[in-house]
């Protein structure tokens, strides 16, 4: 198929938004741009990856990167477990669309999970034991659910870059990880963690915070920096450090505070390491992490 004939086919015009719910939509219009020789080719170069979306300027602002032109909203139920909140996952689309426009991106894909997993779909990708620990130990199943529905993403959009938030670290290194172990012909980018004005690490779930929770929320991200602030004196200061700080939030029910090395294997000696953090506030679990250097 000519580039034209897939722009005519996907519905696919530049500088405006287009929606598309069907993957074999998305795939001609990708491959049919990405042919192109005339033009930039727009569509395939950049994808950001996003399930359901939040308060429309928190949306905007985890999607902000270098020229992301094409931006998948799908909430997966691969990912989440059977006591999780994929019922009252908050699915705003209108919103998100519109944030979309106005940043530009020029493809959505928007498809339904029929489309995602139709009948008699069983294949999977399976993690290595990294997705046991962590978020994993918590959340059976979840990182697996995560690595099939992007693998499936990326031959869908056949993006040349991808971007990932380093919020969700363990995330970004599995699909780090996934993308190197299977050969996926393409480049994951970290994007650092984007905050509200108080520190609060930008989340969809955010919203299910009380006024109470939402004002002790900040409390992690500050156990972290003064953790990460004495990494001088050592990894068990730091620790100590920032369990201190969530020891005096009594919101806090702590599930996790672990300091790894960056690609979350054992603590390092010396070097660069990550603070990662996970606790539940009310029935909200909330998780943050920052780079530290010992
Ligand atoms: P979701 O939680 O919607 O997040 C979509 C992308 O935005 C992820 O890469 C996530 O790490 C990033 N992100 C979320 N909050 C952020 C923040 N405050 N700052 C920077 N980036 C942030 O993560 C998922 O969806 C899903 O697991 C997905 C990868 C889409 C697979 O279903």
């Amino acid at each position: 198929m000519t580039a034209a004939a897939a722009r005519t086919a996907g519905g696919y015009r530049a500088g405006e938004l287009t929606v598309h719910r069907v993957p074999a939509d998305v795939n001609a219009v990708s491959r049919g741009v990405g042919g192109a020789g005339g033009r930039a080719p727009r569509v395939p170069t950049m994808a950001a990856l996003h399930v359901g979306g939040g308060e429309p300027t928190g949306h905007a602002g985890r999607l902000r990167g270098p020229a992301v032109t094409a931006v998948s909203i799908f909430v997966n139920p691969l990912q989440f477990g059977p006591t999780e909140d994929l019922s009252r996952y908050p699915r705003p689309l209108e919103a998100d669309l519109e944030v979309l426009r106005e940043e530009g991106v020029e493809l959505a894909f928007v498809p339904s999970v029929d489309d995602m997993y139709p009948p008699g779909a069983q294949t999977r990708i399976v993690p290595g034991p990294l997705a046991g620990e962590l978020e994993g130990a918590v959340r059976p199943g979840h990182f697996e659910g995560v690595l099939t529905v992007v693998g499936k993403l990326f031959q869908i959009v056949a993006p040349e870059v991808a971007l990932f938030g380093e919020k969700d670290y363990q995330q970004l290194v599995l699909l780090q990880k996934m993308v190197r172990d299977l050969n996926f012909p393409l480049s994951i980018v970290g994007v650092p963690t984007v905050r509200e004005a108080d520190g609060l690490a930008l989340s969809s779930r955010n919203v299910y915070l009380s006024d109470e929770q939402r004002a002790a929320a900040p409390t992690l991200q500050r156990a972290l920096k003064e953790g990460a602030s004495v990494s001088a004196r050592g990894a068990e200061a730091v620790l100590t450090r920032a369990r201190e700080v969530l020891a005096a939030e009594p919101q806090f029910d702590v599930e996790y505070l672990e300091l790894r090395d960056p690609e979350l294997g054992p603590t390092p000696a010396a070097g660069r390491a990550r603070l990662l953090v996970a606790a539940r506030i009310g029935t909200t679990r909330l998780i943050d992490n920052v780079p530290v250097q010992l």
